[in-house]
């Protein structure tokens, strides 16, 4: 409905119509609003200015009706604006079934990012249409936040933790890819393109670049290389096993040390990679030394993409 509006980005996302419905529920409503106040006070300003004959208005001592009126109505637009923001975010922070992962890392200033089988691209995101692509993102360095306006998504990129974005693209073509978050010099410059592809182009786009290897195959070779596997080894619960098994771990609770419960998730294990000390599992002892510094943020992902893959047999 509103694709044409000149004041518009282009609107190329599954989620474009609805944000941009609420945002204009919201100017309508504050400009419909703003109009009347400011027409009623010039209105009654003219209204009950001092008469030449010392007339004065008559004094009203409370009017229910009228405190019901513009409790209710005010009532009923605000709800209408918290169950359209509240769904809608709830949305937009559920990836709806089969999504594609990507990863996204933020430095100054630029984009790095990896598809599912190892191709990688820097300032450049080619992806499918009509496919939902789940970005994992974090940064190198300061705070970023990645926005792409035409498919109205936004989610701030931070050191030390993973924000998630998901998106389904609705019309091939080629957006901007911004950092909304000023992170230094050249903030400014820190932008990129999406190219938004048919399946086959895309496909086809996929054949031309030089594959590189998937990430949870870089991530196996950093598990071996590391030599995480002397402690981690995949029997699960085995006798002498020094750190716990991760087979089938993802996703799981895990019951800690402290009595607390934990949620494996790509922060908890980006945590024990460089902090192990914060949370250690019940029953193993806390002996497990900090890779901090050893490993590059691309390189934590690589090694939980390989976690991901260690499922019970
Ligand atoms: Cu990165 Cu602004």
């Amino acid at each position: 409905m509103w694709e044409n509006l000149p004041l518009f980005p282009d609107s190329a996302s599954t989620l474009a119509g609805d944000v941009d419905r609420l945002y204009i529920f919201l100017v309508a409503v504050s400009a419909f609003f703003s109009l009347l106040i400011c027409g009623l006070i010039i209105t009654f300003a003219m209204m009950y200015r001092r008469k030449p004959d010392g007339r004065v208005a008559a004094r009203i001592e409370g009017s229910l009706q009228l405190e019901l009126l513009w409790t209710i109505i005010p009532f009923a637009v605000m709800l209408t604006a918290f169950i359209g923001g509240a769904s809608l975010y709830v949305r937009m922070n559920t990836p709806p079934g089969e999504a594609v992962d990507m990863y996204v890392v933020g430095k100054q200033w630029m984009w790095k990012a990896q598809h599912p089988r190892g191709e990688r691209e820097i300032n450049d995101l080619h992806v499918p249409v009509g496919q939902t692509v789940r970005l994992t993102m974090t940064s190198e360095d300061v705070i970023h936040s990645f926005y792409i306006p035409a498919f109205r998504v936004k989610r701030d990129v931070v050191p030390g933790r993973y924000s998630q974005l998901w998106f389904e693209a609705t019309k091939p073509g080629v957006y901007h890819i911004f950092c909304a978050e000023y992170c230094g010099t050249k903030h400014s410059a820190m932008i990129g393109k999406i190219y938004v592809q048919t399946p086959e182009e895309y496909q086809q786009w996929l054949s031309g670049v030089p594959a590189g290897e998937p990430p949870e195959v870089a991530g196996l070779r950093l598990f071996e290389s590391l030599r995480c596997n002397t402690c981690h080894a995949d029997t699960s619960g085995a006798a002498g096993a020094r750190g716990p098994s991760l087979v089938g771990l993802f996703g799981k609770r895990v019951q800690l040390r402290d009595g607390g419960l934990q949620i494996v998730d790509e922060d908890y294990i980006r945590e024990s990679i460089v902090k192990p000390m914060a949370k250690i599992t019940a029953g193993f002892d806390p002996i497990m030394p900090t890779y901090q510094g050893q490993i590059g943020e691309e390189q934590i992902l690589q090694v939980i993409a390989y976690i991901k893959t260690l499922r019970a047999p």
